[in-house]
């Protein structure tokens, strides 16, 4: 399948990989994903699948409401795209309040469809404060309007493109919204897994856990590793990006030789708008 460049992130996400993009595609033997199954079970916006737009592909997150979106963009492209243009007509604050809020009230928010939904989640985070997607404790989008004069609230070319991606790859793109450990449970040898989780924090008070109303703590980059082990044994070809901290270094020392430092430009402090320059790292569990 020829790829097409207009298939590219239709939302905005923290630890979005568009920068790492080049670092990344370097390991990555393109002929090869013609014949395997690619896993992304922490797809976020997606950037290294639409890059690839690998053949078969099973990509998952654990945030149903991103996911929901993925789904639309693939079964429901039209009715998204009428939603939307709602929404573009009525932009400003007061209506940006009355959407964002829309999930204050449960019994309200269960009885909208799942393109309502979708087309909310691409309206708020197209016109939100530093487009992120983040929830307070009770699982409410708690980002201000972000009051940018021209925002992008349907972009019809990336849609498009997407959706028409996401249901040509040979029986579609199977989209999963379950456990990172249960969306690769079915991964032979040979296929190809890329894993970005949650990334642990330079410091304590760096933590930026907006991404669900679950975070990702050491226990988790745990039993991430062990995930990545079991992918190793059966055979599968994984590569890994976190931040370069002394926990996760120790953690994959076993793959030492593997590791690939890179710099990137991140969101680093506690309400993830400051920007600053820090080390990653990328683990290969095959050499390259
Ligand atoms: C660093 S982001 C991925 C960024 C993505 N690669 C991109 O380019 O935009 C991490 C993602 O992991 C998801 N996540 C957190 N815990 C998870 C879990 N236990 N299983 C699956 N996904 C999870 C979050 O919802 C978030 O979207």
């Amino acid at each position: 399948m020829r790829k097409n460049p207009v298939v590219r992130p239709f939302l905005k996400w923290a630890g979005g990989k568009r920068q790492l993009l080049p670092e990344l595609t370097k390991y990555i033997n393109q002929k090869s994903l013609k014949k395997c199954t690619y896993y992304e079970p922490f797809i976020g916006g997606g950037a290294l699948l639409f890059e690839l737009q690998p053949t078969r592909a099973v990509i998952n997150d654990q945030n149903k409401e991103l996911i929901n979106c993925y789904k639309v963009v693939r079964d429901s492209l039209d009715n998204l795209i009428e939603e939307l243009r709602k929404h573009e007509k009525h932009n400003n604050a007061d209506y940006f309040y009355e959407v964002r809020d829309l999930d204050r009230s449960p019994k309200n928010y269960k009885s909208l469809s799942a393109v309502e939904k979708a087309a909310r989640i691409i309206y708020l985070n197209k016109t939100c404060y530093n487009g992120l997607f983040r929830v307070n404790s009770h699982g409410q989008f708690n980002v201000p309007f972000g009051r940018y004069k021209k925002p992008n609230i349907l972009d019809e070319a990336v849609l498009k493109s997407v959706s028409l991606y996401l249901n040509k790859s040979k029986s579609k793109v199977k989209i999963l919204d379950s456990d990172f450990a249960e969306a690769v449970r079915d991964a032979k040898k040979g296929d190809f897994i890329y894993l970005d989780p949650p990334y642990d924090p330079l410091s304590n008070t760096s933590s930026f856990t907006g991404y669900d109303i679950n975070g990702f703590n050491k226990d988790e980059q745990k039993r991430l590793r062990q995930v990545f082990d079991e992918l190793t044994e059966k055979g599968c070809l994984v590569i890994l990006s976190n931040s370069q901290t002394d926990f996760i270094m120790n953690l994959y020392q076993d793959y030492q030789d593997k590791i690939k430092v890179v710099k990137a430009v991140r969101s680093i402090n506690s309400k993830g708008f400051k920007r600053g320059r820090i080390n990653e790292i990328i683990v290969l569990n095959f050499s390259a």
